[in-house]
C-alpha cells in the first residue's frame, strides 16, 4: 500500500490492518510513541474542512513528524502551476508524504503512478473520503464490538458525498447490511454505481431497520441545480426528526460525518442526544489518520501490514 486513495481498492486484510492500529492509538493514546519523527507531511486542502484538516494535524504532530501547512491563496497555484507541479515541487525537497483534499473526483489516481511521495485522499469529489469512513467504522466497532451483522442506513445527499462513496464499498465488506436513502435526484451516482447487494430504501425504513442512522448533509457546493424544496419541507420528509428518533431501535445509534447542518437533515436536539455518536467520530478521526499515516510511512514498504496482536501493540512488520 504505497497510497491511501480510495477503500474499493483496498483488501479487507489491508482494512483490518488499519483498524486494529487505530484500535491500538484509541486505546493507548496516552504513551504514543513518536513513530514519525524525520517525516515530513505536507497538508494540501484546495477544499474546505475543519476536522479532516486539524485531525491531520493533530496525527502528524502526535507521531512527531515534520508539518507543512499548505495555502493555496499564497502560493504558485496563484500563478498557474498544476497540482502535479505542485506535488513534485514538494517531492523534489524531500516531503514524504501529501494529504490532500480536492473538488476532483481523480486527481489522486491520476497521480499516483507519477509521484513517489505518499498520497493521502483527504476527500476527493464525491467519489472517495477513505478516512472518514474508516474513523465510521472505528467508531461502530467502539459502539457495538464487531461490525459484522450491523445494518447501517445512510441518509441524505448520497448523490453527491464522498463518504457514501467510500461506505459503499467498506460496510458491506465487514460483513454489515448498507442500506441508503435521500430526496429525489440524491441517491443516484451516474459515475460510480451503487455495488449489488446495497438495499435503496426509505427513510422511514432506515428509521425502523438501522442499528446506524447515518445522516448526510446536502452538499450544496457540488449541485447544479437549486433545490425546488423549503429546509423544513425537506427537513420533514428527509430528516432525522424528533419524532423520527424517538422510532429509532432501543440500541440504535446516530452519526454524522459532519459538518451538520442543524435543523435540515437532523433536528438539533439529537446532535448531542445520548445516543448520538457524532463527537465521539471526530475523537476516532485523529487514531485513525495516526494509523493511515504510521502505515504508510512505516508500515509496509514490501505490501507489508502491521500485525499489532503478535506486536503486542508495538510497531512491526509481518
Ligand atoms: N467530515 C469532514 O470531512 O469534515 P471536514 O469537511 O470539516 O473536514
Amino acid at each position: 500500500m504505497k497510497h491511501l486513495l480510495e477503500l474499493r481498492s483496498l483488501t479487507v486484510d489491508q482494512i483490518n490492518a488499519i483498524l486494529e492500529r487505530a484500535e491500538y492509538f484509541q486505546q493507548n493514546h496516552a504513551t504514543i510513541t513518536p513513530t514519525l519523527q524525520k517525516f515530513f507531511v505536507a497538508n494540501l486542502f484546495f477544499e474546505p474542512s475543519t476536522r479532516t484538516r486539524f485531525s491531520f494535524e493533530m496525527a502528524e504532530r502526535r507521531l512527531g513528524a515534520e508539518v507543512l501547512n499548505f495555502a493555496e491563496v499564497s502560493s504558485s497555484r496563484v500563478k498557474g502551476e498544476t497540482i502535479y507541479d505542485t506535488i513534485k515541487t514538494l517531492e523534489s525537497m524531500g516531503v514524504d508524504a501529501a494529504v490532500i483534499r480536492t473538488t476532483e473526483n481523480n486527481l489522486l489516481n491520476d497521480l499516483q503512478e507519477k509521484v513517489n511521495l505518499r498520497l493521502i485522499n483527504a476527500g476527493a469529489g464525491h467519489r472517495e473520503h477513505p478516512t472518514q469512513a474508516l474513523l465510521d467504522v472505528l467508531t461502530m466497532k467502539e459502539q457495538f464490538g464487531q461490525i459484522e451483522g450491523l445494518t447501517v442506513g445512510i441518509i441524505g445527499d448520497i448523490t453527491h458525498s464522498r463518504v457514501a462513496g467510500s461506505h459503499m464499498h467498506l460496510i458491506p465488506r465487514l460483513g454489515a447490511k448498507l442500506m441508503l436513502a435521500g430526496a429525489e435526484g440524491m441517491v443516484e451516482r451516474p459515475l460510480d454505481p451503487i455495488p449489488d447487494g446495497i438495499q435503496l430504501s426509505t427513510v422511514d425504513d432506515i428509521v425502523k431497520e438501522a442499528d446506524v442512522v447515518m445522516m448526510l448533509r446536502i452538499q450544496h457546493e457540488r449541485h447544479t441545480r437549486l433545490m425546488q424544496m423549503s429546509v423544513n419541507e425537506y427537513h420533514q420528509e428527509y430528516g432525522l426528526t424528533l419524532d423520527r428518533a424517538k422510532r429509532m431501535k432501543p440500541n440504535a445509534v446516530i452519526m454524522h460525518p459532519a459538518p451538520i447542518n442543524r435543523g435540515v437533515e437532523i433536528d438539533t436536539n439529537l446532535v448531542e442526544a445520548e445516543n448520538s455518536l457524532i463527537n465521539r467520530q471526530v475523537r476516532n478521526g485523529l487514531f485513525t489518520r495516526m494509523a493511515v499515516l504510521e502505515i504508510l510511512l512505516k508500515g509496509d514498504k514490501n505490501e507489508q501490514l502491521f500485525d499489532t496482536r503478535r506486536s503486542g501493540g508495538e510497531f512491526c512488520t509481518v
